[in-house]
């Protein structure tokens, strides 16, 4: 219920009366009252006045499952929401989860992970208080595990759509899809897969972004970045969430109908950071340059070498 009326006070521009909300919900005066209390203790200004109502004067970057839940208003991605303090990895929880007859579009969030995963073996830091880590649970139906793949490149699609919107910045994919803002890398995206042979049982979609953190440490701070320093202030990290949820709906029933990119196609090269331009191919079995020329309906890049050679790479890594 705190979800509904937090949707409420927030879709209403003036007061809402507690009579009002009483009625919507059949609740007594003193359950909306410890409502309305336990949201100013997590860090909402809910100016209370008499005769009048409630109305909110300001929400801080709080994520709760109820903060998540009255923002995210799509059909059926990002829920349920699982929300979580502090977790190993969201991608474990969802993959349990996935083992467990969870359903589809379930969202997994933590505000903390102490065991974050990243790609190729590596660890994915993940402090708390400023970031954001999310794992999707899908269960496409007929989709072939050879497919699979292409469903990243969507979520790379949608976190760079919902970015953009929140922020107005410049969001960029690195194929496949790692997304940058002026150069630096702000999200990192681990998707992994339980299948049989020509079944999949489920994917997991693990997205990692670094909203709000200011400080990064030597290593990496040439190559990465958070929303707030390229933005100059602070971006709500369920607002966000919300946007990247409505982005990345849209963008698995365009998938879904072709099974395919094609009708992603265009809108995914054109956020292509590396479009035009040359880059290097690090291969499993052989490193080379050539120039990104975008991706196919499969989700390829299409890199053509000197010789004029125009290769189609499935994985492997991208160095701009
Ligand atoms: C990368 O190496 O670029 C991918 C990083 C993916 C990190 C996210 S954070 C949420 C989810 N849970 C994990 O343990 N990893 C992914």
């Amino acid at each position: 219920m705190k979800s509904e009326i937090l949707k409420m006070l927030r879709e209403s521009e003036d007061y809402v009366s507690g009579q009002q909300i009483c009625e919507k919900f059949g609740v007594s005066r003193t359950a909306v009252w410890k409502a309305i209390n336990q949201l100013k203790e997590e860090g909402y200004e809910v100016e209370a006045v008499r005769n009048k109502g409630y109305r909110i004067l300001a929400s801080p970057d709080v994520m709760t499952k109820e903060e998540l839940e009255s923002q995210i208003d799509t059909v059926w991605l990002g829920k349920p929401v699982i929300y979580f303090d502090e977790i190993g990895s969201t991608n474990n929880y969802a993959k349990q989860l996935g083992e467990n007859g969870g359903a589809h579009g379930t969202l997994v969030v933590a505000d903390m992970q102490s065991a974050g995963k990243g790609r190729r073996g590596r660890g994915w830091d993940s402090p708390s208080g400023s970031s954001i880590y999310m794992t999707l649970l899908l269960k496409p139906e007929d989709l072939e595990p050879n497919q699979a793949s292409m469903l990243t490149l969507v979520a790379a699609y949608a976190v760079a759509g919902g970015i953009s919107e929140q922020t107005g910045l410049p969001a960029k994919i690195k194929w496949p899809n790692d997304i940058v803002v002026n150069g630096k890398k702000v999200c990192g995206i681990l998707t992994e897969m339980s299948t049989e042979i020509e079944h999949i049982n489920y994917i997991v979609c693990g997205i990692g972004i670094n909203v709000n953190m200011t400080f990064f440490p030597e290593e990496i701070k040439d190559t990465a970045t958070s929303l707030c320093l390229e933005y100059g202030q602070q971006v709500r990290r369920s607002t966000l969430i919300a946007a990247i949820m409505r982005q990345f709906e849209k963008g698995y029933q365009i998938f879904m109908e072709t099974r395919n990119l094609e009708g992603l196609q265009e809108a995914y090269n054109d956020l292509l950071v590396n479009c035009g331009r040359e880059v290097r191919i690090l291969g499993a079995k052989e490193q080379y340059t050539g120039k990104a020329l975008g991706i196919n309906p499969q989700g390829e890049l299409l890199v053509e070498r000197e010789d004029g050679i125009v290769e189609q790479v499935a994985s492997g890594e991208v160095s701009v």
